[in-house]
This record gives C-alpha cells, sequence and structure tokens, in this order.
C-alpha cells in the first residue's frame, strides 16, 4: 500500500497542474518597430501595435566626454484601456530624475517630480565626497 503512496501524490499533483488554466491570449500584431543604437550611446526607439498601442522614446547625450556626461530621455506610451479611451502618457527622465506626464498622470505628481529636478543631487555629490 504504501509503495503506491508516492505514485498516487504524484498523479494527484500532476492531474492538477494539467487542468487547463492557459487563458485565450489575443495575438497583437506589431505594425512598425524601430530601433535605432547610436555609437555615443543616444538612441532612438518606436513600435506600434495593432491594438492601439504605440511607445516611443529619444535619448540624447549631455555634457558628451566629461565627468558629467549622461542621457536625457524623451518617451511617450500609448493604450487603450477598458472603456476603449486612448490613454497617453509623456515623460522625459535624466539625471535629476523621472517626470512623467499626461491625462492619467495626476497633475500634483508631475508638478513635485518637475520641482525636484531642480533639488541638489545630493546622492552623486555623496559619492564624490
Ligand atoms: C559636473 O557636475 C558637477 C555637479 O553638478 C559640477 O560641480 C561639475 O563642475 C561638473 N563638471 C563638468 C566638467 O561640467
Amino acid at each position: 500500500m504504501f509503495k503506491f503512496l508516492p505514485l498516487l501524490v504524484l498523479g494527484v499533483l500532476a492531474s492538477s497542474y494539467a487542468l487547463p488554466v492557459a487563458e485565450e491570449k489575443e495575438v497583437v500584431a506589431i505594425l512598425k518597430s524601430e530601433v535605432n543604437k547610436n555609437e555615443d550611446g543616444s538612441y532612438q526607439i518606436n513600435y506600434e501595435g495593432a491594438d492601439g498601442t504605440e511607445r516611443k522614446e529619444e535619448a540624447s547625450v549631455v555634457d558628451a566626454g566629461t565627468e558629467n556626461e549622461s542621457l536625457e530621455v524623451k518617451g511617450s506610451y500609448k493604450y487603450i484601456n477598458d472603456k476603449g479611451e486612448t490613454v497617453e502618457v509623456f515623460y522625459t527622465a535624466g539625471v535629476n530624475g523621472f517626470v512623467p506626464y499626461g491625462t492619467i498622470i495626476n497633475p500634483e505628481i508631475t508638478s513635485v517630480a518637475e520641482a525636484a529636478k531642480d533639488l541638489p543631487n545630493t546622492q552623486q555629490d555623496d559619492v564624490k565626497s
């Protein structure tokens, strides 16, 4: 009897894993997909899906060749929400942070993030001293 117990346990486990739980997912066609990476580290990407999703982002090099060389990123993404509305979010990102703005972004978040960009970057200063 005990000899078969492990097999029984395995069988029960296997059958529970084999239950059809996979949900049907719609395959979305990619209408456009472009990636440009440049030697200096700057780049441009964008893609568009047949379901109305879109993403664009571009990064440019700031203070090239100095100790402060960094990327300034500008981008946006767009999708259709459950109500059929188009949602679009824009953002910038650079040495002093990420700033999102758009219809679904609380304007307070945008203004706080915008203000934070002008604060001294204390983390960077700590590393140097
Ligand atoms: C780099 O940034 C620091 C901090 O903002 C500044 O003190 C320094 O002068 C900058 N260096 C150059 C080469 O611009």
